[in-house]
């Protein structure tokens, strides 16, 4: 079957078949997820955000919590960004969270706390791409808007046997077009989960589990024998790693109950406004204490000693990977000022709770408790 949006036309029965088929499937296999027992549109666009590059299974908890204490568009607008951001703690990609924020005082000033059913109202909000926005419509709102994510780019190009590079931006665009084409009046919502779902249980990247999928029969690259060459891809780029420092920087001596300096990170920019342990890039030939004696003096003006290492931790961002390498350090003078920092506080391990901070710090606080208590 052809369902490239040309052939359309003549090949409706077999589309309505196949919609049918896979819904069929979705309404006997889906997941028990806490998101689809609401039909709050508020609620299923946190889901939907959340889930964005990161795990169903991760997202559960972290959703749980946020409802909980955002159980609406007002409750979250009148919240402080510190509070949202200490939520997200360890979800990543934490502009998702500042944009869910940012989004809802907008919805309170302009759209009585409601999320419009219009697409490009909603497609004005900060944070709502041509994703968010079809997930909305479609599974709030039931109106026939398409989604592309991951999970459906494979499903599609191997139902197509699509030989173009799908990260390019035209195979990309083909591929909205199919969705669009695709998604059925009826029960909307239903369809764009359902292809989703099969994304994730059967259609998986490595191994697809054709055997048992509802859609075998409409699968080119099945009939073909193509799917494990689908979808393609350009060859793996090696991400560049980096060595960086992070310092415990000690007022006084090394204690469970003593005070030590972390660092409020530049509102703009990667992780902006979360709380780190300062530190940064080390410079070819340049050891891991004179590394951080620089970075400290140059973000807050301050000198240190830099003693013992306390461990090291890896973490591979979208475009980069870094080793973090953890000393313990020691306060010699000067008064902290904000040179490339938005904050600073002087604080205890039993402190840290109320401090939101990135996923490596929360490493380097485990490896603390670990040593100290
Ligand atoms: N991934 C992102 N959104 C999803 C949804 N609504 N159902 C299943 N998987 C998803």
């Amino acid at each position: 079957m052809v369902i490239d949006g040309s052939g359309l036309a003549g090949a409706a029965p077999a589309q309505d078949q196949m919609v049918q088929q896979l819904l069929f499937w979705w309404d006997e296999n889906q997941s028990d997820l806490p998101w689809r027992r609401s039909k709050d549109p508020y609620a299923i666009w946190v889901s939907e955000v959340m889930l964005q590059q990161t795990q169903i299974a991760s997202v559960i908890p972290y959703y749980e919590r946020w409802m909980h204490r955002f159980p609406d568009i007002e409750s979250l607008a009148v919240a402080p960004l510190e509070d949202v951001l200490n939520l997200w703690q360890g979800l990543g990609y934490y502009s998702r969270a500042r944009n869910l924020h940012a989004a809802a005082a907008v919805l309170v000033e302009q759209y009585n706390g409601r999320l419009p059913r219009d697409q490009a109202a909603l497609l004005r909000l900060p944070g709502i791409g041509r994703y968010t926005a079809g997930a909305i419509a479609s599974i709030a709102f039931n109106q026939p808007a398409p989604v592309v994510d991951g999970n459906i780019v494979r499903v599609l190009s191997r139902l197509e046997d699509l030989d173009q590079d799908v990260t390019k931006t035209g195979t990309r665009n083909y591929l909205w077009r199919l969705a669009s084409a695709l998604v059925p009046a009826d029960r909307p919502g239903d369809f764009n989960q359902a292809l989703m779902e099969l994304g994730q249980k059967i259609c998986l990247p490595a191994a697809p589990r054709c055997n048992d999928c509802p859609l075998a029969g409409n699968c080119r690259a099945n009939q073909k024998g193509t799917q494990y060459e689908r979808p393609v891809r350009p060859p793996r780029k090696r991400t560049p790693h980096f060595d960086v420092v992070a310092g415990v920087i000690w007022r006084k001596e090394k204690s469970a109950g003593n005070e030590f300096l972390i660092a409020r990170r530049p509102l703009d920019g990667m992780l902006g406004g979360l709380w780190e342990f300062p530190g940064g890039k080390i410079e070819p030939g340049e050891s891991r204490g004179a590394a951080l004696q620089r970075e400290i003096r140059e973000e807050l003006a301050i000198e240190i000693t830099a003693a013992e290492t306390i461990g090291a931790v890896k973490h591979a961002y979208t475009h980069f990977r870094i080793t973090m390498h953890v000393l313990h350090a020691y306060h010699l003078n000067g008064l902290p000022q904000h040179l490339g920092v938005s904050d600073h506080a002087w604080v205890r391990l039993p402190d840290l709770d109320g401090y939101a901070f990135a996923v490596t710090d929360l490493k380097i606080i485990d490896m603390l408790k670990k040593e100290l208590t």
